[in-house]
């Protein structure tokens, strides 16, 4: 039976933990430093067993050892979004925890064969853990993803569609605010939907949606006073279960990326999750929407200095000695 980690017991660890017992996916430790927290809610979910009939089992605990040779680690912890904070907001708080975290990895699953980073803001949190744990690239993805699937159900609410109608949806670069959310990638019901912007899409409403995707987590947090967990859990067991050799997971995850035009940094690409990790291709896109991701780029290495200026991670040019992998 495969293992799966969760760090952080709160909504999305607790509702990951949920859906992989539920799925008969995984063993679960759900791990956290709230005394009690992940042993209470482990303990409610083993007793659904008999119920739900899954076999695996859930264990919660506050220390490291349990989650020795996990195959996979989900993070969830750190600090989540409060009314009127944007992601970017979490960035001191939540970096200085990745850090450990990674460290962690290190220490505790060397050998594990993929790290799912939910936590935000998730490419700059990502980006730390993977220095810290010295894992290759393609060992890590974040859950930018989540960004596609807002489009595209918002797409399939706009249209009066299924959500299957709608094809290859993307959104890259940052899950923050300075998100690229592209049109020229889409089918709607078999039409481009460049096409139907201007037409049977007025160039407002296309505008509005995407920011109706760009805000997707903070029109939720606004409704119930605090940041999204069912989808961000739903999402982040589908790129597990992908890593651990079920379907692939074809929406634009974040992963580490250096090439010729991008350096040094995490951000959503045209991923593919697999058994094989995650792997990513260039992004092709119209000259405005390689503009977008080019602003969305320089915002997130914005972020990673800003983390590099507080001390968090050393200069790019030491990451190696921390992680080999990188470049
Ligand atoms: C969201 O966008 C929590 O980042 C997550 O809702």
């Amino acid at each position: 039976m495969s293992k799966v980690t969760i760090v952080g017991a709160g909504n999305v660890g607790a509702t990951a933990a949920h859906i992989i017992a539920s799925k008969n996916l995984a063993d679960v430790v759900l791990v956290d430093v709230a005394e009690g927290l992940p042993q209470g809610k482990a303990l409610d979910m083993m007793h659904m067993r008999s119920v739900e009939k899954f076999t695996v089992s859930v264990t919660g605990t506050n220390d490291y050892s349990p989650t020795a040779d996990s195959d996979v680690v989900v993070i969830t912890a750190g600090i989540a979004r409060k009314p009127g904070m944007t992601r970017e907001d979490l960035l001191k708080g939540n970096t200085e925890i990745a850090a450990q975290l990674g460290k962690d990895i290190k220490t505790y699953c060397p050998g594990v064969k993929h790290v799912v980073v939910v936590f935000n803001p998730a490419d700059i949190t990502g980006l730390v853990t993977l220095i810290y744990a010295g894992i290759r690239p393609s060992q890590l993805s974040t859950l930018a993803a989540l960004d596609s699937t807002r489009l595209r159900s918002e797409l399939a609410k706009y249209f009066k569609i299924s959500p299957d109608e709608i094809r290859n949806c993307r959104t890259y670069g940052g899950h923050g605010e300075q998100m690229a959310v592209f049109a020229s990638t889409t089918l709607v019901a078999g039409r481009p939907l460049s096409e139907l912007i201007g037409h049977e899409m007025p160039e407002g409403d296309w505008h509005d949606l995407q920011q109706r995707v760009i805000q997707g987590g903070k029109h939720i947090i606004d409704l119930r006073g605090r940041s999204s967990f069912q989808s961000p859990a739903y999402l982040s067991i589908c790129m597990i279960a992908a890593a651990m050799g079920g379907k692939p997971f074809g929406y634009p995850a974040g992963v580490f990326v250096h090439n010729d035009e991008f350096k040094h940094i995490l951000m959503a690409m045209e991923t593919q999750i697999t058994k094989e990790g995650v792997s990513y291709k260039n992004v092709q896109g119209t000259a405005e929407e390689n503009k977008t991701l080019a602003a969305s780029y320089e915002h997130l290495c914005k972020l990673r200095d800003e983390v590099i200026s507080m001390g968090i991670i050393p200069p790019v040019e030491e990451w190696r000695s921390l992680n080999p992998h990188l470049k």
